[in-house]
């Protein structure tokens, strides 16, 4: 039999003769298994229960199902097996990686999981004080500001979601229009005074004199500013500072970019962990976090707006030596 089609097969494919022994196999088959050599009995190489039932199925004209593959060892994962009879006893198996989907899964299943627990919080606080109060309107009245504040945490918490998921659904498509980097700066520091003000911060600025313009969506810049200004006023140092320092950087000629630096004088993060802040729902002291009204999704929100803009966000940080976050966004030379 002509087995040179299987190389054009782009998924891990082999051939099993009516003997049980492996008559042909495509390269990202022997990648996958390296043990797998044309001539030997495939149940040395892939010994799955779930496999011998679908080989016996195309044999015998049964409905065939897929089969799904466990592989343990050189070749870690979870694959989907499906195949084709080629007449004579000879099947055709062709495995599909589930490994990507799997990953998708179990986030999703995360998230789910994460979110449910995030409304149930405040949604097992209203319903607790509802049932002390039993139809007492003044002990109602007296509790009143505990559940409009947890109203809030969860209108907040749909708010964060909604646009998380609009920066999400746009990430493709870059932004087209122009805004003024002393502007943007501006819009997300008014609406957080009162809180610096509450925390006993200073808010300082450090920008050009000269008007910078770039690309970009200006409410997502100003977004992206206002939660890591919010995060420094709530998680720096009480009686410190936070301070934004922004300017252009002329690399080439042609290519240059905007960094906004959002800096505060607070206690730190400690490395490890740096790399699971954009994490959503991700907070380290998730007790003084929600305390705050935070619910872990700013920064995710923050990372999604620079894919936006093809941008770059760094935090850096030591323990008790403070937080400094950059966003970097590319700017787009306009032409001689
Ligand atoms: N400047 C900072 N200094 C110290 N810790 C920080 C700082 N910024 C962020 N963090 C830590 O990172 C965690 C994640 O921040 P993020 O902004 O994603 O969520 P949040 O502030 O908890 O909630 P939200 O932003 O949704 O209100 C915070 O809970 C906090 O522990
Ligand atoms: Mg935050």
């Amino acid at each position: 039999m002509n087995l040179e089609f299987i190389k054009a097969i782009p998924v891990p494919a082999f051939v099993v003769s009516a003997a049980g022994l492996i008559e042909g196999a495509n390269p990202a088959f022997l990648k996958l298994l390296p043990r797998a050599a044309i001539g030997r009995n495939y149940l040395t190489v892939l010994r799955q229960p779930a496999l011998v039932a679908l080989i016996d199925d195309l044999r015998s004209d049964a409905q065939p199902d897929t089969a799904q593959l466990a592989l343990k060892g050189e070749s870690e994962g979870v694959f989907n097996a499906t195949g084709s009879p080629l007449g004579d006893g000879n099947v055709l198996i062709c495995l599909q990686d589930m490994n990507e989907t799997a990953v998708a899964i179990q986030m999703r299943q995360n998230f789910v999981a994460d979110l449910s627990h995030e409304l149930k919080t405040p949604l097992t606080a209203i319903s607790g004080i509802l049932e002390t109060c039993d139809g007492d309107t003044d002990a109602v009245a007296h509790f009143l500001p505990t559940m409009s504040g947890e109203v809030d945490r969860m209108k907040r918490l749909v708010d964060d979601l909604l646009m998380l998921s609009r920066v999400e659904a746009n990430e493709r498509r870059s932004p087209t229009q122009t805004m003024v980097l002393q502007d943007v700066v501006t819009k997300a520091c008014a609406p957080l005074a009162g809180l610096a003000d509450k925390m006993g911060v200073r808010i300082e600025t450090s920008l050009p004199d000269d008007e910078i313009h770039f690309q970009g969506d200006q409410s997502e810049v100003v977004r992206a500013i206002m939660n890591l200004v919010e995060n420094a006023l709530r998680y720096g140092n009480s009686d410190g500072y936070v301070q934004i320092a922004g300017e252009i950087n002329n690399q080439t000629s042609s290519t240059s970019n905007v960094t906004i630096e959002v800096s505060d004088d607070g206690p730190g993060v400690e490395s490890h962990h740096i790399p699971r802040l954009t994490e959503r729902f991700y907070r380290i002291d998730a007790h003084r976090s929600r305390d705050a009204g935070g619910s872990g999704l700013g920064l995710a929100i923050v990372k999604h707006i620079l894919n936006h803009h093809r941008g770059q966000m760094s935090f850096e940080s030591q323990l008790n030596q403070g937080s400094k976050v950059t966003l970097t966004f590319p700017v787009e030379q306009s032409g001689p």
